[in-house]
C-alpha cells in the first residue's frame, strides 16, 4: 500500500534539490561557494535520508543520482543530430591572415567580421542533450556521426548540470528548447590529475601518461562509480542542435549557456580584427601554464553564427573556425640511464636520467617512467634517443624511443629483483602492476616516510626535508619518526652543513610540532590509504591512537567514509610489533596522542543514541556533533522514527521540529545534552 507523503516533506525535498544544484554550480562552476563543506554535507545527508524514507520522491535529476547506474556491459553507439566536427589547424599568425583571406573571397564583400576566441581545452569532446530541461543523454564524439553513449559516466561529473536553467530565477533570452544538444569538452585539471595519479600509485592501480588520457580513460569505464571516483570537469562552447531559437553569435551563445547554468570558461575574448586576434593567441603561447587545465592552442571562430554556417565545411572542418596551435612542448634526448627510486609506501618506480634537453623553457633532465609495464611496453632501452613531452607544468614523460636511430648499442632493461635502496628481494603483488620493497627498514623508505611525516600536510616540522632526512637515515640517527624526538643538538652538529643555529631551530621545529592535532600525526604515520581527509575521520572518531589501535576491522568498516580497504590497512598497520613500538616511543616523546576533546573513559553514555540538531546552539554545530559521536551517539541530518532525540536551539528549523512532534521523538535542550553527555 502506497503510504501518503506530507506536504512538507515533498516540499523540503525540492527545496533542498535545488538548494543543492545552486550550491554545486557556486562551487563547480562559479568556482565561488557560499556555504561551507560541513553545510553543504548536511543539506546532501538530509536529503538522503528523506529520499531513504520516501523512495517514491527519488528523481533522476536529484543530486543523490548522479552515481546511481549499475556497471553497463558494453557502450551503446549513437547518432549525433549534426556533425560533431574538428577544426583546420594554424601554427603560425600567417596562417591566421591566410585564413581570414580565404574566407573573405567566399562572402559578399564588406560582410562585417568579427571573432571570438577561446582555449582549445585539451579533453575529450561530449554532446551532451537535454529535453525540457532534463539531461537525458551524453555522448563521446566517436568518429562525428556516430559516438558512445556514455549518459551514466556523464552524470557523474559535478560541474554537469542534471537540469538546466540551473538558478530559476535567472532570466533567459529565449524560451528554453525543449530540445537542446550542447557540445564540450570533459577534462582533468593538472592539480587534480597530479594528485589523482598520485593516489593511483600509492594504492599500485593504472597511472596516465597526462590528464587528457586520465579523463578519456574515466570516462570509458564501464562501472559509473568509477568515473564518479576520479576528479572529472567540463567545459561547454556551442550548440549543436535545438528545436527553438538560439543565439546568433558565439559571443552570445557563450553568454547563454552560461545563464542556463553550463560550466563556460572565462578565458574568452572578441575582436574585429584578425591582428588583435593573433596578438592574443601569440600572448597565450607565454601564458598557457596559468591555465589549471591543459590547452594545445586557442580555437579562433567566426562570431556571426549566420555567417559562418554560411561558409560551410571542408572536409570535416567548418571554415568559420579555425585551431591556433601552440608550439609542441616536444623534444627529443638520449636516455643515459635508467634507474629506480623506491617510495614512501615501497612502491618501486623507474625513471630515465636524460642528457638535459630544454623544452617550453625548463631544462628536463629526468623523465619517470610510470612502473616496468610501462616501461617493458614501450620498449626503452639505455642508449635510445626518446620523445620527450611536457605537458602543461606536468612532469614530462618519454612517449617512447625512436627505433630507427638505434646502433644496436642500446642496452634493454631488466626490471630489478631487489631493492636499489637496501638490497632486499622485491615482490609482486598478483593483482597489481606495481612492485614493492616490503623491507620495513629499507634506508629509502625510511627517508621518504620521514620528509613525509615533517611534511605540510602531516607534523609540519619546517626544514625539515627530503635532504636533511637522509642524512639523518644515513648516519644511523634516525630508524622511524619517533626517533626525531629523540635527537640532541650534538647529533645535529655532526651532520654535515649543520652549525649552532641550523640545529636549533630544527629541534625547535621538532619540538613544535609535538602538539599537532591528532590527524595531522595519522596523516604522518603514512598508513596507505589514510591521508588528510580519512586521518580526520578517524581521529574525530576514535579520539585516540590508543583506541584506534584496538578497533576491529568491522568495527571500522561502520564508520562513514571508511571502507573495508582503508579498515584493512589500519588494522594491519596497527598489528605490527615495529609499528606498536613507534606509538610507544611517541608516548615517551611527549608526543600528543589524542584529540583536543579527549573521549570519555569507560561506558559511552550515548551509545545507540541517534540525535538530529535544529537551531542555534552555543558552540558550533560541528563540534557538538563531534561531541556527540565521541560519546557514542550519532548525529544524523533530519528526522526519521529511528531519531532518539532532537536537540533544539534558539530560532529552530520548522520542518524538524514539526517533524518531531509528528513521529513524538522527545526534544531536549542543550543543558539536558551536557547532562547526558556526563551519565546523568
Ligand atoms: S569548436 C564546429 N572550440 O578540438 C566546432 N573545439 O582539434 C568545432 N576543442 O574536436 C569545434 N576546445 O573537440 C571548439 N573551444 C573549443 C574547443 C574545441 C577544444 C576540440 C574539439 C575538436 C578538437 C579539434
Amino acid at each position: 500500500m502506497a503510504k501518503t507523503i506530507p506536504e512538507d516533506v515533498i516540499r523540503r525535498v525540492e527545496a533542498l534539490r535545488r538548494e543543492i544544484n545552486y550550491h554545486n554550480y557556486r562551487y563547480y562552476v562559479l568556482n565561488s561557494p557560499v556555504i561551507t563543506d560541513a553545510e553543504y554535507d548536511a543539506l546532501m545527508q538530509e536529503l538522503r535520508e528523506l529520499e531513504a524514507a520516501y523512495p517514491e520522491l527519488v528523481t533522476p535529476d536529484s543530486p543523490t543520482q548522479r552515481v546511481g547506474a549499475e556497471p553497463a556491459e558494453g557502450f551503446v553507439r549513437v547518432r549525433h543530430p549534426a556533425p560533431i566536427l574538428s577544426l583546420d589547424n594554424a601554427f603560425s599568425g600567417d596562417d591566421l591572415r591566410a585564413w581570414v583571406e580565404r574566407i573573405r573571397k567566399l562572402l559578399p564583400p564588406d560582410t562585417p567580421l568579427d571573432f571570438v576566441v577561446e582555449p582549445k581545452f585539451d579533453g575529450l569532446t561530449v554532446v551532451l542533450t537535454y529535453e525540457d530541461g532534463l539531461f537525458v543523454q551524453g555522448a563521446t564524439r566517436g568518429d562525428g556521426e556516430v559516438g558512445e553513449e556514455i549518459t551514466a559516466n556523464l552524470r557523474t561529473v559535478r560541474s554537469l548540470p542534471l537540469r538546466i536553467p540551473v538558478a530559476e530565477d535567472r532570466e533567459l533570452p529565449y524560451p528554453l528548447p525543449h530540445r537542446l544538444v550542447v557540445r564540450g569538452e570533459a577534462l582533468m585539471f593538472i592539480e587534480d590529475f597530479r594528485r589523482f595519479n598520485r593516489e593511483q600509485e600509492e594504492k599500485g592501480e593504472k597511472t596516465f601518461a597526462n590528464p587528457r588520457n586520465a579523463a578519456a580513460g574515466s570516462l570509458r569505464q564501464l562501472d559509473p562509480r568509477i568515473t564518479a571516483s576520479r576528479p572529472l570537469r567540463l567545459y561547454c562552447y556551442a550548440i549543436v542542435d535545438a528545436d527553438g531559437p538560439t543565439p546568433p553569435t558565439q559571443w552570445e551563445t557563450l553568454a547563454y549557456l552560461r545563464t542556463l547554468g553550463f560550466p563556460v570558461t572565462e578565458h574568452i575574448a572578441r575582436f574585429d580584427t584578425i591582428e588583435e586576434v593573433i596578438a592574443y593567441c601569440e600572448a597565450w603561447i607565454e601564458k598557457r601554464d596559468t591555465l589549471p587545465f591543459e590547452a594545445d592552442g586557442m580555437v579562433v571562430k567566426v562570431n556571426d553564427l549566420r555567417v559562418a554556417a554560411q561558409l560551410g565545411v571542408v572536409g570535416k572542418a567548418p571554415r568559420g573556425a579555425i585551431a591556433f596551435k601552440f608550439p609542441a612542448r616536444e623534444a627529443t634526448t638520449k636516455v643515459l640511464d635508467i634507474r629506480v627510486n623506491v617510495g614512501r609506501t615501497g612502491v618501486l618506480t623507474p625513471y630515465a636520467v636524460l642528457e638535459p634537453v630544454r623544452i617550453g623553457g625548463v631544462t628536463v633532465r629526468k623523465a619517470t617512467l610510470h612502473n616496468f609495464e610501462d616501461l617493458a611496453r614501450k620498449d626503452v632501452r639505455i642508449g635510445d634517443t626518446v620523445i620527450l613531452k611536457r605537458a602543461g607544468d606536468v612532469i614530462p614523460y618519454i612517449v617512447g624511443p625512436i627505433k630507427d636511430l638505434r646502433d644496436g648499442d642500446e642496452v634493454p632493461y631488466a626490471p630489478p629483483d631487489r631493492c636499489p635502496s637496501c638490497g632486499e628481494p622485491v615482490f609482486r603483488p598478483p593483482d597489481e602492476v606495481a612492485v614493492y620493497c616490503i623491507n620495513a627498514a629499507c634506508p629509502a623508505q625510511l627517508v621518504r616516510r620521514i620528509a613525509y611525516f615533517a611534511s605540510r600536510g602531516a607534523m609540519e616540522i619546517e626544514t625539515l626535508g627530503e635532504k636533511t632526512a637522509a642524512l639523518l637515515v644515513e648516519r644511523g640517527l634516525v630508524r622511524d619518526v619517533a626517533d626525531l624526538y629523540f635527537l640532541t643538538k650534538e647529533d645535529l652538529l655532526s651532520l654535515e652543513g649543520f652549525a649552532d643555529k641550523k640545529a636549533e631551530n630544527l629541534l625547535a621545529a621538532i619540538e613544535a610540532s609535538k602538539d599537532r592535532p591528532l590527524e595531522r600525526l595519522l596523516t604522518g604515520l603514512g598508513i596507505r590509504y589514510v591521508g588528510g581527509v580519512v586521518a580526520e575521520i578517524l581521529a574525530r572518531h576514535y579520539g585516540s591512537i590508543e583506541a584506534l589501535a584496538q578497533a576491529s576491522q568491522e568495527e571500522l568498516e561502520q564508520i562513514e567514509g571508511v571502507g573495508p580497504r582503508i579498515a584493512q590497512a589500519v588494522v594491519q598497520w596497527f598489528q605490527r610489533p615495529r609499528h606498536r613500538e613507534i606509538i610507544e616511543k611517541l608516548r615517551r616523546a611527549g608526543v600528543r596522542l589524542t584529540a583536543e576533546r579527549p573521549v570519555e573513559e569507560g561506558p559511552k553514555p550515548l551509545e545507540g543514541l541517534t540525535f538530529v540538531i535544529t537551531g542555534t546552539l552555543s558552540r558550533p554545530r560541528d563540534e557538538i556533533a563531534a561531541l556527540i559521536e565521541q560519546h557514542g551517539g550519532r548525529v544524523t541530518g533530519s528526522v526519521s522514527r529511528r531519531t532518539s532525540y532532537l536537540i533544539v536551539g534558539e530560532s529552530p528549523g520548522g520542518t524538524k521540529y514539526r517533524r518531531a512532534q509528528e513521529l513524538g521523538i522527545p526534544m531536549i535542550g542543550e543543558a539536558e545534552l551536557m547532562a547526558m553527555l556526563e551519565g546523568r
